[in-house]
C-alpha cells in the first residue's frame, strides 16, 4: 500500500493532525485546542463534544493543507480519560474525567486490600490516574446507563460505529490481563464492573471500520495510546533505550521485549502494542506536571511563556540553592503518592525568577532521572540513551539539565510530533499488513544530542538534594 495517511493525536490540551506521506513526509498539519476544566478537589473534566470536534477540525485542517486524499486513518488517544455514553446513538452521558482527575481516590482507598493482586494481574498500581477507578467512580456517582469506556472507544464509535479499543489503551485501565492482553474477569470483579459491556480489544494496527467524518471515506486502521505511539515513532522496539515525552506531563517508557516485566521499582508494566497478535511490553513512569508546572510559573507572572525558560534561567549560573519538587498534581511512579503536593525550598531574599526556572528544570530532570534509574533496575542493565520529544525539548536548559542529572546522552528527536507519527505508522501497518514495522516507521535521527557536562559526583549531589526534598513530602 502506498499513499498518504491521516494521523490524529487527540491529547489533553489539543488535537494535532498530520497528513503523512511515506515518500514525502508530512504534507499538511492541523491543530484544534481542547480546554479541560480544572476544578477544586483535584477534578479535571472535559466536554466529550470538544474532544470529537477537535479531532474532526484538526483532521480537516490537515487534509485541506495537504490537498491530497489519504488511504487510512490512525488515531492516538490520551489513555486514561473516561466517560459514559449511550451506544445506541453515541450520545455522551457524562463529561469525560481527564486522566489527571483525582476524585476516584475514594474507589482506590476501598480497594487497597486488592492492590497487589491487581498489580500482578494488570501490571498497574492502584491509583486514580488509571481508567478503571474512574469507571467505577462514574458508575457509583454519575450514571448506571450506557457503557463506560476510555475516550478512544467513544471517538472510534463516533467515527466508525465500531465498538473497540486497542490492546495498549486497554492496558491503561487496570482491567486488562497483562499476560494475555485480554480483559481480566477477576479485575472486573474487584472493581464491581463484571456486568459492563466492554469494547473489543483490537491489535494496534488492523482494520477497525470506516469514517466519513473528514469528507470522504477513510478506513481507520491504526489505534494507540499516545505515549506508546511516541515510543514506536522513536524506534524503540527492543530493550536498551527509553523515550521521554515532555508535554503536559513527562512520560518515560522503556521497551521490555515480548514479555511483561513486573519490576520492583514502582514503574508501570504495560502493553506497548499488539501487532498481528504479538504483544510487546514496556515499563512506564510519569511526572504529572511539566508543561503544567511551566504554565504555573507563567500564571504567577515569573515568566511570560515557555520560551522564557532559556533566557530567564540562563541569566543565573545555578538555582541558588532553591529546590523545586514539581509535584503540583501529586507524585506518580515510583512513589505513587497522588495526594502529595509540590514544594519549593531554599528560598532567600536574593531568589529571583532565574533561580526558580533553574529549580523547575532540575526538579523535572531529577524526577525523570529517577524514572530512568528505576527502568534500568527492572531491566537489569543501564539505559544506553534517552530519546526525547515533545514541546519542551526546545528548551536547551531543560535538555542540558536532563543530560547532566541522568549522566547519559539525551537525544532530541527531529520529529516534533512523534505521537502522531507513531499513529501514522500504525495506520500504514493496519492498511498494509505485508509491510514490516521497520518499513512503516519514520527514519530516526536526532536533531540534537546533549552530553553530560557535570561530573558524576555533582550530579549525585544534586539528585540527593532532590530526593531529600521528596522524602520530606512523603513523611
Ligand atoms: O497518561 C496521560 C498522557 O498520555 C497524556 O498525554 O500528551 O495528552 O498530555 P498528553
Amino acid at each position: 500500500m502506498t499513499g498518504p495517511v491521516l494521523a490524529v493525536d487527540q491529547g489533553t490540551s489539543g488535537t494535532k493532525a498530520l497528513v503523512v506521506c511515506p515518500e514525502r513526509g508530512v504534507l499538511g498539519s492541523g491543530f484544534a485546542e481542547v480546554r479541560p476544566r480544572y476544578l477544586p478537589g483535584g477534578m479535571a473534566e472535559v466536554d466529550p463534544a470538544e474532544l470529537y470536534g477537535s479531532v474532526v477540525a484538526a483532521g480537516r485542517q490537515a487534509l485541506a493543507a495537504a490537498g491530497v486524499d489519504v488511504v487510512a486513518l490512525g488515531l492516538a488517544n490520551q489513555g486514561e480519560t473516561v466517560l459514559a455514553w449511550d451506544p445506541a446513538d453515541g450520545r455522551p452521558l457524562t463529561d469525560a474525567l481527564v486522566w489527571q482527575d483525582r476524585r476516584a481516590e475514594t474507589v482506590c482507598a476501598e480497594l487497597v486490600a486488592h492492590a497487589e493482586e491487581l498489580r500482578q494481574l494488570t501490571g498497574l498500581p492502584l491509583d486514580p490516574y488509571f481508567a478503571a477507578p474512574k469507571m467505577a467512580w462514574i458508575r457509583r456517582h454519575r450514571t448506571r446507563e450506557g457503557v463506560v469506556t476510555t475516550s478512544d472507544a467513544w471517538l472510534v464509535h463516533r467515527l466508525t460505529g465500531a465498538y473497540a479499543t486497542d490492546a495498549a489503551t486497554a492496558g491503561r485501565t487496570q482491567l486488562l490481563d497483562l499476560d494475555r492482553a485480554q480483559w481480566s474477569p477477576r479485575a472486573l470483579e474487584v472493581y464491581g464492573l463484571s456486568e459492563e459491556r466492554l469494547p473489543q480489544v483490537t491489535d494496534n494496527a488492523q482494520h477497525i471500520g470506516t469514517t466519513t467524518a473528514f469528507g470522504h471515506e477513510i478506513p481507520l486502521t491504526g489505534l494507540a495510546v499516545d505515549q506508546q505511539a511516541a515510543l514506536l515513532a522513536q524506534r524503540i522496539t527492543a530493550p536498551g533505550a527509553a523515550k521521554c515525552t515532555y508535554g503536559t506531563g513527562a512520560f518515560l517508557l522503556a521497551h521490555t521485549g515480548d514479555r511483561p516485566r513486573r519490576g520492583t521499582s514502582g514503574l508501570v508494566s504495560c502493553v506497548a502494542w499488539r501487532l498481528a497478535g504479538n504483544t510487546g511490553y514496556c515499563l512506564d513512569g510519569q511526572v504529572y506536571t511539566v508543561a503544567s508546572a511551566v504554565r504555573w510559573l507563567t500564571d504567577l507572572g515569573i515568566i511570560s511563556s515557555a520560551a522564557d525558560l532559556d533566557p530567564v534561567g540562563g541569566s543565573v549560573p545555578d538555582s541558588g540553592g532553591v529546590t523545586f519538587v514539581p509535584a503540583l498534581a501529586g507524585l506518580a511512579a515510583p512513589w505513587w503518592r497522588g495526594e502529595v503536593r509540590g514544594s519549593l525550598t531554599g528560598l532567600g531574599l536574593d531568589t529571583g525568577p532565574g533561580h526558580l526556572v533553574r529549580a523547575l528544570c532540575e526538579g523535572v530532570a531529577a524526577q525523570v532521572a529517577e524514572l530512568a534509574d528505576a527502568a534500568a533496575a527492572d531491566l537489569g542493565a543501564p539505559l544506553e540513551t534517552l530519546r526525547v520529544d515533545g514541546g519542551l525539548t526546545r528548551s536547551t536548559l531543560l535538555m542540558q539539565t536532563q543530560a547532566d542529572l541522568l549522566q547519559r546522552p539525551v537525544e532530541v528527536s527531529a520529529l516534533p510530533d512523534a505521537t502522531a507519527l507513531g499513529a501514522a505508522a500504525l495506520a500504514r501497518l493496519g492498511a498494509d499488513p505485508a509491510l514490516g514495522v521497520e518499513q512503516a516507521l519514520p527514519d530516526w535521527k536526532p536533531a540534537a544530542v546533549y552530553e553530560p557536562r557535570i561530573s558524576a559526583d555533582q550530579a549525585a549531589e544534586r539528585r540527593a538534594r532532590f530526593r531529600t526534598a521528596v522524602a520530606a513530602l512523603l513523611d
